[in-house]
């Protein structure tokens, strides 16, 4: 999504804020702009379509870039109002040209506001946010702080904001409703930022804004209100390291955070499970089995919710809790039941994906638990929630959620078996899968060092345009993850179907151009999704098998395998993905794909 990286200070904002952009690119990469004001109100001011380098080779061929601007904003803008051109690019500006302004998020009443300010003002771009730079001319009287105030109750949607005055020009005025905004404290001035993670190499402290708070920078020092009056708030230390280092011999950042999988199992679980009595030892969970759940709800998106429907089947089957799984856009379209008996667990990767935020906001209206499993520390959803447990999956910089998806997948499993422990006492079933997690690391490894047979196989596979990938019962959303990786990466048409409907339509549309991907490693339905692997073999069209290397009929059933290791039905999600993550990445990369930017994509999606 979009996102904003401001500086007031000592130093020549424009080197930081090319250097903050970059640090946020991954989030947002159709266009990049800024403007750095010196102290007298002149203005360097410069928009470039792409890439962040696109902005920074035109800052560095202006020599003037060289000059004293000691506060600036910048954005990085993934495209919601209006095509990706120069035009649309942030900063934008009222008619004055006084005020520029930089936006994350959606004004969704921003036509009505547009069509008043038609009369008076021409607006050059189709976005929302030249509205927002147009109303605070129309509406400034005094200052830019009450202005923006008396606006916050008229603008509609999800923001945060920033926007600088040439009349005063040391001043950033911030706002926030929905969207993040971090203000960073440092040394040599105040900078704010739509992530922390931009701000770990600049400031030494840092305080998140809560919605309808602004932040009001004046030289160098900064100051929060909430509903007009001054407040003070938690100053954190900053304790992020966040460097995405270099690429090493991997040939994508996103092949490096998939080869970091079993380090990432290893902080999930370690201090949080006893490997030596198999017992599972975490204050959160314990805190949990005090509650009376009867049920839970997984509210998610994307690869978040493949991993909660993966989840959701443990849940049952191990804690025999009835569950339920929704798609954060829809849970917000639908009506909300509250239950006091039930668990609401949010997955995110980032905790500002802006549908599950909603949705959690909704819950928490009404008094339920809720539950966030979420990476980013100190992120909104990480916050609102009553309780929860970090993924540690370390910073995920990359569009294609990977490692966290794994890291997610471990924690429900454990959740599941303290939940299990803690009502029904089966330990030595539950020991003997506690016993398997132990070897998980080895078996991930054995997948990672097959990766020049998976290569091989994608390498085939990119000759198709479309392909469907299946699974039954758990293997069902573990096929929908890989069938969406897939899709996102290499940009082949996949689509995702349960094993057992594929008779019901979906058949007609199998050829020999259309493959069919199974994903059926052994487990207890194996044998009834090997019946649907013979009905599309009876046709003689091409099935690719993600089995086990046990399978009977790895030699005369499929096309095409990729062999896991054997495993417990239990830990086959987790090879499964991984063997599916890094098929899908070499699909992308022999189709010559952005593995790590793919088009139209972005790292959080911060509207709804
Ligand atoms: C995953 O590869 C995707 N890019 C995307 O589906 C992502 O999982 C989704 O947007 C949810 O993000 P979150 O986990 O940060 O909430």
């Amino acid at each position: 999504m979009c996102w904003i990286f401001a500086y007031n200070g000592d130093k020549n904002s424009i080197p930081l804020l090319v250097d903050g952009l970059k640090d946020l690119e991954y989030r947002g990469y159709d266009s990049a702009g800024l403007i750095g004001i010196k102290s007298d109100g002149e203005v360097f001011f410069k928009k470039a379509v792409g890439r962040v380098s696109s902005l920074a080779t035109k800052v560095d061929a202006d020599t003037n870039s060289k000059w004293d601007y000691s506060t600036g904003i910048a954005h990085t803008r993934w495209a919601t109002h209006g095509i990706v051109n120069e035009e649309n690019t942030h900063p934008h500006t009222s008619a004055n040209e006084r005020f520029y302004v930089v936006h994350n998020g959606i004004i969704e009443n921003f036509k009505e506001l547009k069509a008043k300010l038609e009369e008076k003002y021409t607006f050059y771009s189709q976005t929302d946010t030249e509205v927002i730079a147009k109303l605070i001319e129309d509406s400034f009287e005094w200052d830019l702080r009450s202005t923006l105030e008396e606006m916050m109750k008229t603008m509609v949607g999800a923001y945060s904001i920033a926007v600088v005055d040439r009349e005063n020009p040391d001043t950033i005025v911030g706002i926030k409703l929905g969207s993040p905004m971090i203000v960073g404290e440092a040394d040599d001035g105040v900078y704010i930022s739509s992530d922390v993670n931009a701000l770990s190499k600049v400031a030494h402290s840092y305080v998140t804004l809560e919605d309808y708070e602004m932040v009001v920078v004046k030289d160098k020092q900064y100051k929060i209100y909430s509903a007009g009056e001054m407040i003070s708030k938690n100053v954190s230390e900053m304790d992020i390291e966040y460097d995405t280092g270099d690429m090493g011999n991997f040939s994508s950042f996103t092949e490096k955070e998939i080869f970091e999988i079993p380090e990432v199992l290893g902080n999930v679980f370690n201090g949080r499970i006893n490997f030596e009595d198999k017992s599972i030892g975490n204050e959160t969970l314990s805190e949990l089995n005090e509650h009376d759940i009867q049920r839970i709800e997984i509210i998610a998106s994307g690869s978040s919710y493949y991993a909660g429907l993966i989840g959701s089947y443990w849940f049952r089957d191990l804690a025999g809790i009835p569950v339920n799984v929704t798609i954060s856009s829809e849970f917000l379209c639908d009506t909300f039941l509250p239950d006091d008996k039930a668990l609401y667990v949010f997955l995110s990767q980032s905790g500002e994906t802006a549908d599950v935020r909603e949705s959690l906001k909704i819950v928490k209206a009404k008094w339920c638990l809720t539950f966030g499993i979420v990476n980013v520390v100190g992120s909104t959803i990480a916050r609102l929630a009553d309780m929860g447990l970090y993924s540690h999956a370390w910073v995920e910089v990359w569009v294609a959620s990977t490692k966290n998806v794994i890291a997610q997948v471990g924690i429900m499993l454990m959740m599941s078996l303290s939940m299990w422990l803690a009502r029904d006492l089966q330990y030595s079933k539950a020991r003997a899968i506690i016993e398997e997690l132990g070897w998980l690391g080895d078996k991930i490894h054995e997948v990672l060092i097959s990766t020049s047979h998976i290569h091989e196989v994608a390498k085939k596979y990119t000759q198709y345009s479309d392909m469907f990938v299946l699974g039954r019962n758990i293997f069902y959303p573990t096929a929908g993850e890989i069938s969406l990786k897939c899709k996102e990466l290499s940009y082949i048409h996949t689509e995702n179907y349960s094993a057992g409907e594929l008779k019901h339509g979906p058949l007609a549309l199998i050829d020999p151009e259309l493959p069919c991907l199974f994903v059926n490693p052994a487990g207890k339905h194996y044998v009834k999704t090997v019946s649907n692997i013979e009905e599309v073999r009876a046709r003689s069209w091409v099935v690719l098998g993600f089995i086990s290397k046990w399978d009977p009929r790895k030699d005369d059933l499929y096309t095409d395998t990729i062999e896991l290791p054997d495993t417990s039905e239990t830990m086959a999600p987790f090879t499964s993905l991984i063997a599916g993550y890094i098929f899908a990445l070499y699909l992308a990369q022999e189709l010559d794909r952005d593995v790590d930017k793919p088009k139209n994509l972005a790292k959080s999606v911060t509207v709804e």
